[in-house]
């Protein structure tokens, strides 16, 4: 879950990787560097710490050339330190490589090659790629060959960019298995290389990815692409339609933020070709969804990690309220391991932001091997995600920067709620008032989101009064529920303040104990068919001295005299009241955070997209 950057062509590699870093440093930032070609050596500049040590370090000892490699790291194995940062020269200091993932059998390879009397001067499993691709170029390969034989006896799954000091001309790149994607960017004359489309986006948005077990071969004016075991491959080029204006912080503070207040945007975006209005119908023809497909689907299991897992949440209770499908929640690294029940009429419907989540590829692969279809919702376009699945929703949200997904969270809550009136419909299991009643609702959420936006100052006032506390609690029930998950998730991830959600039911059963009066409570109150019962529960949390946080449906005074601190939301057709009700939960913990001066957009030990296991 690293990023990576590669530059080949007339330009100065290092500015090029340096600005394609910035924009993947969300991915890891535990240490990052970069190695550029200079006057026919290879230059290396890395540091633990973020891009801006990189940057200070280019500024101190400047080095331009090309073609040229960056990277930034999330460490998995050996410490974050200088020694560890990629990219890592081999013993000639000729080859040099950066890498996404982990060499499984590493332990093994460098007892060979220590054998052979090579000397490792880090902990990484990385250093053994560039001594085995040395190693191979000793006996006589060139560069692509010994690349392509060091791919082969790695295990384990892969990004993998490489360039030597003799063959100048060329980067070899590969992909192998789920640790992430590998896209080469075409430019004229020049070529770009990249884990992710946001680092080339300003230079162009034309884009081949890799396939697993693929390598390229890049030089400034071709690309030839072949598999592991040496087949050419016609790869396809794809038109990327967002634009780098889209992956910049503009006038605000953090992504974070920036991405919280496009939700108005971002939610019209979700809505926009999908929607019609008039015949209260929804389309969506990426999911190549068929009224005798739909007719036949007996369950559904839903999967996805994180906040993704949250939305699957709810979208199970949509899905099973609205299509009446029996529809099952998995988080994705459990998947493969419960032994799922499915077959041909079984859907797996994955979701992710980045499309690159290792367990919710590896949930997607068991349901592969077990003959289902492939559903996937997902925002990284032409990511894996979207690539192996057999139908897919798109997010259309644009890039996510901020660690703490947001827009990425109310978009495909959006997506299910319409899937669920798909499948409804085209199961012939909704009257016509019904669905276009559901419809109907679906035009008020872009404008209901805009009114939470506008009480910014208010939820900021109500962190300030929050910014020193240890634990927190959040409750919802039914829909909101989730809701409760994800709040406390977005607490605890950036403002590293102890958070738990939890069902509000199940508040008397244990998380009752622990409320006193330095416990806020955040209860999830707005007018769903729960409402009642939520009242009972802020009730008891106050006969404890817990102070209530609740998130409240305008105008309910009753919910308005019981709680300390109010977060209201606009009133909102249930179905759809987790898109609003979760938006004054990320103010709060982004405003939270900001008022603790932590790095919001780059919490400690997370990353954007984690392509380990
Ligand atoms: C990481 C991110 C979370 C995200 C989760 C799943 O933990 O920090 O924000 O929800 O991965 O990511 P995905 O890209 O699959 O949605």
């Amino acid at each position: 879950m690293c990023g990576i950057v590669g530059y080949i062509g007339p330009r100065d590699a290092t500015p090029i990787i340096l600005n394609g870093l910035k924009r993947l440093e969300y991915r890891g930032y535990d240490s990052a560097g970069l190695a550029v070609l200079q006057a026919g050596k290879i230059e290396v500049r890395r540091d633990a710490g973020k891009l801006s040590r990189l940057t200070e370090l280019v500024q101190e000892t400047p080095v331009s050339g090309s073609p040229g490699i960056g990277h930034t790291r999330w460490a998995t194995h050996g410490a974050p330190n200088a020694r560890n940062a990629h990219p890592h020269l081999g013993s000639t200091k000729r080859v040099v490589v950066v890498h996404n993932g982990i060499v499984e059998n590493f332990l093994e390879l460098r007892d060979e090659l220590t054998a052979e009397g090579v000397k490792f001067s880090s902990e990484t499993d990385t250093e053994t790629i560039v001594h085995l691709v040395e190693h191979h170029i000793a006996s006589g390969l060139d560069l692509t060959e010994a690349a392509r034989r060091t791919f082969l006896q790695i295990q384990g799954a892969h990004g993998i960019v490489l360039l030597s000091a003799d063959e100048p001309d060329k980067i070899v790149c590969a992909r192998i298995g789920n640790a992430g994607g590998v896209v080469i960017g075409l430019g004229e004359g020049e070529n770009f290389i990249a884990s992710d489309i946001p680092a080339i986006l300003e230079h162009t948005r034309r884009v081949i990815f890799l396939e697993s077990r693929q390598m390229a071969v890049v030089t400034r004016d071709t690309v030839q692409v072949e598999t592991l075991d040496g087949m050419a491959i016609q790869p396809q080029v794809h038109s990327v339609a967002w634009d780098a204006v889209s992956a910049e912080k503009g006038e605000y503070r953090h992504f974070m933020q920036k991405e919280i207040h496009e939700q108005v945007r971002s939610l019209t975006d979700t809505l926009a070709g999908r929607v019609d209005f008039n015949a209260g119908r929804i389309r969506l023809p990426e999911l190549n969804l068929t009224p005798g497909l739909a007719r036949k689907i007996e369950k559904i299991y839903l999967t996805a990690c994180g906040t993704a897992a949250y939305a699957g949440m709810v979208g199970k209770i949509l899905i099973e309220k609205i299509a009446r499908i029996p529809c099952a929640l998995e988080i994705g690294s459990e998947f493969r391991y419960s032994d799922p029940i499915i077959d041909e009429n079984t859907i797996v419907l994955a979701i992710s932001q980045s499309g690159e989540t290792a367990d919710t590829l590896a949930a997607m692969e068991e349901g592969r091997k077990k003959g289902t279809r492939l559903w996937s919702i997902v925002n990284a376009i032409g990511s894996q995600a979207m690539r192996i699945a057999d139908g897919y929703i798109s997010m259309q949200t644009g890039p996510e920067i901020g660690v703490a997904s947001t827009k990425a969270f109310t978009a495909p809550l959006v997506d299910l709620y319409m899937l669920a009136v798909l499948l409804a419909d085209l199961r012939g299991g909704i009257d016509e008032k019904t669905r276009r009643a559901l419809v109907a609702d679906l035009r008020l959420i872009p404008a209901l989101a805009g009114k939470v936006l506008s009480r910014d100052a208010e939820i900021e006032k109500i962190a300030y009064t929050l910014k020193d506390i240890r634990d927190c609690l959040y409750l919802g029930r039914g829909i909101n529920m989730p809701i409760a998950y994800e709040g406390a998730l977005k607490l605890k991830e950036i403002s590293y303040i102890h958070a738990e959600g939890y069902p509000a039911g199940e508040m008397k059963h244990g998380p009752i104990a622990l409320i006193d009066e330095n416990m806020p409570v955040v209860c999830l109150a707005p007018k769903d068919p729960w409402h009642e019962k939520m009242i009972s529960q802020i009730q008891q949390a106050k006969a404890r001295g817990g102070m209530v946080i609740a998130v409240a449906t305008e105008g309910d005074e009753l919910v308005a005299s019981l709680a300390d601190h109010v977060l209201w939301v606009p009133e909102t057709p249930w179905m759809l009241s987790p898109v609003v009700t979760v938006i004054p939960l990320q103010m709060l913990a982004y405003h939270i955070a900001a008022i603790r001066g932590l790095d919001v957009d780059q919490p400690r030990n997370l990353a954007k997209s984690v392509t380990v296991e």
